[in-house]
């Protein structure tokens, strides 16, 4: 199976209408979320019957111009017709599924994997627990999504993403749905013991909601291993019993995996071949080793840390050039601003060591067009990416393709954080050019840069592009969906 015929429910719709009908679609954001990237290459054209249909939510400004009285509409994509169907909320409503729900509790909730983070970095939230009313706004949304896809679905498998929908798995069975239902978390899955320590009674018990929609899943997929039975950890404390990577819950059952999420490369490719030089900043006179940093600007991906370390590189004096690229994100929510000014306060601290050292530096807070995102991941010549915790972390996948282009032995190291799951899914490939680092320890930070810009690491290889191909997006959604179909685990 390479192409996907069923449901695919995402709060993000495959694109938001920008422009008014007629007028040209406004390009794809630079760096739009792993869970568009990853799930997007599976689609399968509708062709009057048959097809995929993938519900989410109407936020594009033009959204309701498209759509017929049930938010259905048929989107052209590269790869032809994509059957779609948007579901619309009032801006209350919104505003506590989205804002206060899923970003201000989940999503930093979700990324406690090891350490409680807010107590460590001076920038990472503490999980807010969300207000009674807000709590019920993503409880509704949850709902409209399982409405939705109760009456739009033939018998055909439902696969759910993420967090923000963690409760329809649960809701679609209680509205006596027996179709597969299949359930993937693009972020990691925290450590209770952990979360405990993070959340207050209230929120713990909110969590465990979460925990128990993903139940009504009959296969529940994981970045990794460690997310998995981090998950069936949470679920035996709330009384579920289990048989291997089977899970029997409220006389249902529910089959865990680790299921890694994989990129297009060959669109990947494809941009890369045909991105021009870089523009983004003028390269110095004598020619020294690239460094860049790219990605949503999340507190997850330890962007300060890595600033430190850079403005610590050119004091220490290493010759290097550095470009960041930091895509905005869930602004208007709060600690997207904390984390912002932080980033500022470090980018210009290391803007003032590089021009102290005659370095060039650049830092953007801004979407930069996908096919310059993909220029530098092809002309770097170091990969820095830092991320403290992450589903999967793309962009050393990407590089990995892009950096293809050049020959061995001129191309690039990628530097990941420990705490992404491209660490434990390509575990094994540290002589092939993909290098973890703890990105709170300074030593190591520094010694990993030092090392990098010296040109003393593994270069990407043959070995680990040849990976990154096979373990593509239709592999990782094949593997899902055919242990879907076959309830297998
Ligand atoms: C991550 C999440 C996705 C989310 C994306 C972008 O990749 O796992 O679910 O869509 O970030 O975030 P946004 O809030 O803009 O959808």
């Amino acid at each position: 199976m390479d192409r996907f015929a069923g449901l695919i429910l995402a709060n993000r719709a495959f694109l938001d209408h920008a422009s008014p009908p007629g007028a040209p679609e406004a390009a794809t954001p630079a760096t739009e979320g792993g869970l568009l990237a990853a799930v997007r290459p599976i689609i399968a054209t509708w062709d009057g019957d048959h097809g995929t249909t993938w519900i989410g939510a109407g936020c594009g400004p033009f959204d309701r111009e498209f759509v017929d009285g049930r938010g259905f509409e048929i989107i052209p994509t590269a790869h032809g017709p994509l059957r779609h169907r948007r579901l619309f909320f009032g801006d209350e409503t919104w505003h506590g599924h989205y804002r206060e729900t899923a970003n201000g509790f989940l999503w930093p909730a979700m990324h406690i994997i090891e350490l409680p983070l807010p107590d460590i970095t001076a920038y990472f939230p503490r999980p807010r627990t969300p207000s009674a009313s807000a709590w019920a706004a993503y409880e509704q949304v949850n709902d409209a999504f399982a409405a939705a896809a109760d009456a739009t679905a033939a018998g055909e498998p439902v696969w759910i993403h993420d967090y923000q929908l963690a409760l329809v798995p649960a809701l679609l069975r209680d509205r006596g749905a027996s179709m597969p239902i299949g359930f993937f978390l693009h972020t990691p899955f925290p450590s209770m013991p952990i979360l405990e320590r993070v959340l207050d009674r209230e929120g713990l018990a909110r969590f465990e909601r979460i925990v128990t929609g993903i139940l009504g899943a009959s296969l529940a997929g994981f970045q990794s291993e460690a997310d998995a039975s981090r998950f069936i950890d949470a679920a035996e404390r709330l009384g579920a019993t289990r048989a291997g990577n089977r899970l029997a819950f409220r006389g249902r059952e529910t089959c865990v995996g680790a299921y890694p999420v994989g990129i297009d490369a060959d669109e990947l490719l494809d941009v890369a071949r045909a991105a021009g030089p870089i523009t983004l900043f003028d390269p110095p006179a004598t020619p020294v080793p690239l460094v860049v940093g790219l990605e949503r600007a999340d507190y997850t991906k330890g962007i300060p840390e890595r600033l430190a370390a850079v403005r610590r590189a050119y004091d220490a004096g290493l010759a290097f050039s550095y470009a960041g690229v930091a895509a905005p994100t869930r602004e208007g929510v709060a600690a997207y601003e904390r984390l912002a000014s932080d980033v500022e306060n470090a980018a210009a601290e290391a803007a003032r060591a590089a021009r102290a050292h005659g370095r060039v530096f650049t830092h953007v807070h801004r979407n930069l067009p996908w096919v310059e995102v993909v220029g530098l991941q092809r002309d770097a010549d170091v990969i820095f990416t830092s991320s403290l915790a992450d589903g999967m972390n793309l962009v050393p996948l990407q590089s990995a393709i892009a950096q293809s282009l050049r020959p061995v032995g001129e191309r690039a190291v990628i530097v990941t954080g420990k705490g992404a799951g491209v660490a434990s899914a390509f575990a094994g490939f540290e002589q092939d050019g993909l290098v973890t680092v703890d990105p709170l320890d300074p030593a190591a930070m520094d010694a990993t840069l030092r090392a990098a810009v010296a040109g003393e690491l593994p270069q990407v290889s043959d070995r680990l592009i040849a990976a990154v191909r096979s373990r593509d997006a239709r592999a990782w959604a094949t593997r899902f969906l055919t242990d879907l179909e076959e309830i297998r685990c």
